[in-house]
């Protein structure tokens, strides 16, 4: 059986600048205040391997990306000393190292449109052209150019998933279905039940 729409998840992880720069709390707080539920939560390190499994891009983005880093280093003067998709490689794998210095947090989100509502409040991939309002775009300030200029990870403060499917796989890499916790908030009956009665005494 299909689940409830209102039962959709997506994945998160407060990457290790978010840890390091005290910013658990703060980006808690906006996801809980929306009315998601949260339904795990965990503080870990990131193995390699996961990482690797996590971010599986394919040839097309490793050439696209690897195309924007030789630009970047063209317009800085810096010599281009391999082919571009090898440096759309590199990006992931100084993502991996990131991902890897410190711990993370682990932690999935559930409620109605789940990961638009995640994505909505994380901003864009790029801190610098994040909309303000969005976590990336208020409390942090990276950019790809200054990333890809000392060939390391953009410091984004948090990943979450990008479509439904991609949290179904991404939380099978990170958490076991029993990390998974079913329970009910009190606030779902004004969120999404039909009938709200029992309110007044
Ligand atoms: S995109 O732009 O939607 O294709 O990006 P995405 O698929 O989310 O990218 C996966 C992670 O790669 C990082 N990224 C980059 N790092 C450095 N330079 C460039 N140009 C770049 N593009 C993408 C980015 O941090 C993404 O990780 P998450 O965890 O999703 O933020």
């Amino acid at each position: 059986m299909a689940q409830p729409i209102q039962k959709e998840r997506s994945f998160v992880a407060i990457k290790p600048d978010g840890v390091q720069r005290s910013l658990i709390g703060e980006i808690i707080k906006r996801f809980e205040r929306t009315g998601l539920k949260l339904v795990t939560l965990k503080l870990a390190m990131a193995s390699a391997e996961n990482c690797w499994t996590h971010y599986n891009k394919d040839e097309k983005w490793y050439e696209e990306k690897g195309a924007t880093v030789v630009k970047n280093r063209t317009a800085a003067g810096l010599p281009i000393e391999k082919p571009a998709i090898e440096y759309g490689r590199d990006i992931i794998g100084a993502l991996v190292k990131f991902m890897t210095c410190g711990p993370v947090v682990i932690m999935v989100w559930e409620g109605n449109q789940a990961v638009n509502i995640v994505k909505k409040l994380v901003g864009g991939t790029e801190p610098t052209t994040s909309d303000v309002g969005t976590i990336r775009g208020d409390l942090t300030l990276d950019s790809y150019e200054l990333a890809n200029l000392g060939s390391r990870a953009v410091r984004n403060l948090i990943h979450c998933s990008d479509k439904p499917e991609e949290a179904e796989r991404e939380i099978s890499i990170w958490l076991k279905p029993e990390d998974m916790l079913s329970y009910r908030l009190v606030q779902e009956q004004i969120l999404y039940d039909v009938n709200i009665d029992g309110l007044l005494e």
